[in-house]
């Protein structure tokens, strides 16, 4: 079958082209239909099914005669460790840590944060949830005790599990004692916490509150799978949104399992048995969804990588690791492969490595600049494949599926919509534009199974957010246009979300930090252009009348807040104090005028500026910076 061929029957029959997806699935009691439309666009996918995500994961593997097979392989270049763990190994790890959280009161529906690098211990944590049919949250290694703290005041998790430290190259990141700064700051607090010790760090803990990863789940019986409702929520991930409080992304569980499934084939082209690799970390979505749940599901090998592109100990890590453990499919981010490029433009890395089994590479994130595309293709020899998606959405919703059919491809576009999605481009007032014209990317509801239902606690932001703007419609809050072959291009985002090194952060958040400094009266973040993180954030900073400090003194101040309140991750290193910031007459500031000139893209003075002269100071201080340059 072409794409087209799947795409239409799609469209011709959503609803049995999802029941068919769901044969994929082991139903402890199977869905009666797809969709469950619960009015005012707020849709559900398989809400009768009874169904446990943790089985499908792991144990009808085993019960499948598979349990030999690896299930993870550890490869941690920082720790120079290797590990496999088959899928009986996991199963049974995972229902011995499930059975001592129940032990200490985690049920069905209680919240569970996993704060935890890149360990197998960290899937492990999350299926033990999925199996007794707790709601994990994984927050990301790179976010400060802050950022935790709002996490966990939002979730009200009755159990964190953690690790004792985290290992970036060069530093030791201390878990504990991040963690213990973020129960301290939260309103809620969790019942107990579970910390595995690592032997790089052990860390303290706390009597009565903390238990060993090991010693707690000592003489405990095994849980087995309980199987939850179709619309019980898997996992909330927490992600940037337009002010500092971040969006808490629902995904219910048995749209999860069908729609990541149907994806591992038809996407991604690996069958079961085959090595799949995301070199992203279990924090964000990509993890979520191609590191832990979906190889899982599929019956793939999932590989957990602890390093980095470059420097763990070379640019020639990522060829190391899809040669030894014979990667079919590989996934990263754009940024990954830029830092890669700049330290081996020529190659040469590549030539030591027997690539022979990898048969496609895909890319996401942010968008894939072609020069990037084609340094890869012209290294590898294998389709680099540009795809589109978003933590809301879970999985790609633009693509090349190469497991179906190789469309051609165009440089600059992540392709065509996959099932699922109908996708428009629309001005302001909602009309559609034709092909080549930039406006909002939207698509059209319901969205397919797998994608979010709601945020959690939080459902008028979440119509506000998506639904509001374009009725009928789910925006995703970028920008692009439309060809006449249907390839959608990504241009930018409308919201003041940026994209740093892969990472997604909000200007907005970091405005709300810089402000409460107290020598700041006013300030602006943007992101500007960078050329191996894609984006960079860059904060304009007005003093207080009479804050007569040493402006150099001030933005070191401003940037270690920044790392102590979102963390490292937000990578804001650099500010400027300006007398005044360009505003509108009715005083907004002109942040995207800001970021054409930091870019030097051409810009039109708005109509609307209160006063011109600003922009040439904002130029001059861009320029001190070494952008804005003509
Ligand atoms: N825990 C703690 N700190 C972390 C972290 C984690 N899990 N991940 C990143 N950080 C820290 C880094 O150590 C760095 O700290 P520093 O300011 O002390 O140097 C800071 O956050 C910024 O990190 P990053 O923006 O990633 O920059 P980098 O210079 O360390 O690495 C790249 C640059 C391009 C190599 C790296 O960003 C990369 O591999 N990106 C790919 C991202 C990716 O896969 N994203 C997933 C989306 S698919
Ligand atoms: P996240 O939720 O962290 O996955 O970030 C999603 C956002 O990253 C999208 O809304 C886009 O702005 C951007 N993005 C992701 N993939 C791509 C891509 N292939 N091309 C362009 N932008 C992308």
């Amino acid at each position: 079958m072409s794409y087209q061929d799947v795409y239409n029957g799609w469209k011709d029959n959503p609803e049995a082209f999802w029941m068919q997806a769901a044969d994929a699935i082991d139903w402890n009691t199977p869905p009666s239909k797809a969709l469950f439309d619960k009015g005012d666009h707020m849709c559900e996918w398989f809400s009768d099914a009874k169904v446990n995500t943790c089985w499908n994961a792991v144990d009808r593997h085993v019960e499948a005669g598979r349990g030999e097979q690896t299930a993870i392989i550890h490869d941690s270049p920082i720790t120079h460790s290797k590990r496999e763990i088959s899928y009986v190994e996991l199963r049974n790890r995972v229902a011995s840590l499930a059975g001592a959280l129940r032990a200490k009161g985690v049920e069905k529906g209680d919240r569970v944060i996993i704060y935890m690098p890149m360990i197998p211990e960290a899937l492990e944590a999350m299926l033990a949830c999925a199996r007794l049919g707790a709601i994990h949250s994984v927050v990301f290694g790179g976010f400060a005790a802050n950022e935790l703290a709002v996490r966990i005041d939002d979730a009200k998790p009755k159990a964190i599990i953690a690790a004792s430290c985290g290992l970036e190259p060069g530093r030791v990141v201390h878990y504990k004692p991040l963690l213990d700064g973020a129960i301290d700051l939260a309103t809620h607090k969790p019942d107990f916490c579970v910390i595995f010790q690592r032997e790089q760090e052990v860390a303290q803990l706390i009597e009565g509150r903390d238990f060993n990863w090991h010693g707690f789940q000592y003489g405990v019986e095994p849980a087995e799978c309980v199987p939850v409702e179709g619309n019980h929520p898997a996992y909330i991930l927490y992600t940037s949104g337009t002010t500092g409080q971040p969006k808490g992304v629902v995904r219910h569980t048995a749209g999860h399992l069908v729609a990541l499934n149907w994806t591992m084939k038809n996407v991604f082209n690996v069958d079961p048995g085959d090595v799949f690799w995301a070199a992203s970390d279990v924090g964000w979505v990509v993890g979520h969804s191609y590191i832990t749940y979906a190889p899982l599901i599929h019956g793939n090998t999932t590989i957990v990588f602890e390093g980095k592109p470059v420097g763990t100990p070379d640019a020639g890590t990522f060829w190391r690791v899809i040669s030894e453990h014979k990667v079919k499919t590989f996934f990263t981010a754009p940024t990954a492969f830029r830092a890669v490029k700049r330290e081996d433009p020529q190659g040469e890395f590549v030539k030591k490595y027997d690539m022979s089994c990898m048969e496609q590479v895909f890319l996401a994130g942010e968008r894939a600049d072609p020069d990037t595309i084609i340094w890869a293709q012209d290294q590898l020899q294998k389709p680099i494949i540009d795809h589109w998606w978003q933590t809301e959405l879970g999985y790609p919703a633009i693509c090349n599926p190469v497991g179906i059919e190789l469309l051609p491809v165009k440089l600059g576009s992540p392709s065509l919509p996959m099932p699922g999605y109908d996708m428009k481009v629309l001005d302001d007032g909602g009309n559609e534009l034709p092909p080549g014209e930039l406006g909002a990317i939207v698509s059209k509801l319901p969205l397919p199974p797998g994608t979010l239902p709601t945020l959690w606690n939080a459902e008028d932001r979440f119509k506000k957010s998506y639904l509001t703007n374009f009725p009928g419609y789910y925006e995703t809050g970028d920008a692009g246009m439309i060809d006449e072959d249907g390839y959608i291009y990504i241009m930018a985002r409308t919201d003041d979300v940026i994209n740093v090194a892969g990472h997604r952060l909000s200007t907005g958040g970091m405005e709300e930090v810089l402000a409460g400094h107290p020598d700041v009266a006013e300030c602006a973040v943007i992101g500007v252009a960078d050329q191996l993180k894609g984006q960079m954030p860059v904060g304009f900073l007005c003093l207080n009348a009479g804050a007569d400090r040493d402006h150099n003194e001030v933005v070191k101040e401003v940037v270690k807040l920044v790392r102590e309140k979102i963390g490292p991750v937000a990578a804001f290193k650099l500010a400027i104090v300006v007398d005044r910031l360009p505003k509108t007459r009715s005083g907004k500031i002109l942040r995207g005028t800001m970021v054409s000139i930091a870019d030097g893209t051409e810009w039109k003075m708005p109509a609307t500026i209160d006063d011109p002269v600003i922009l040439d100071e904002i130029t001059e201080a861009l320029q001190s910076l070494g952008y804005a340059k003509s």
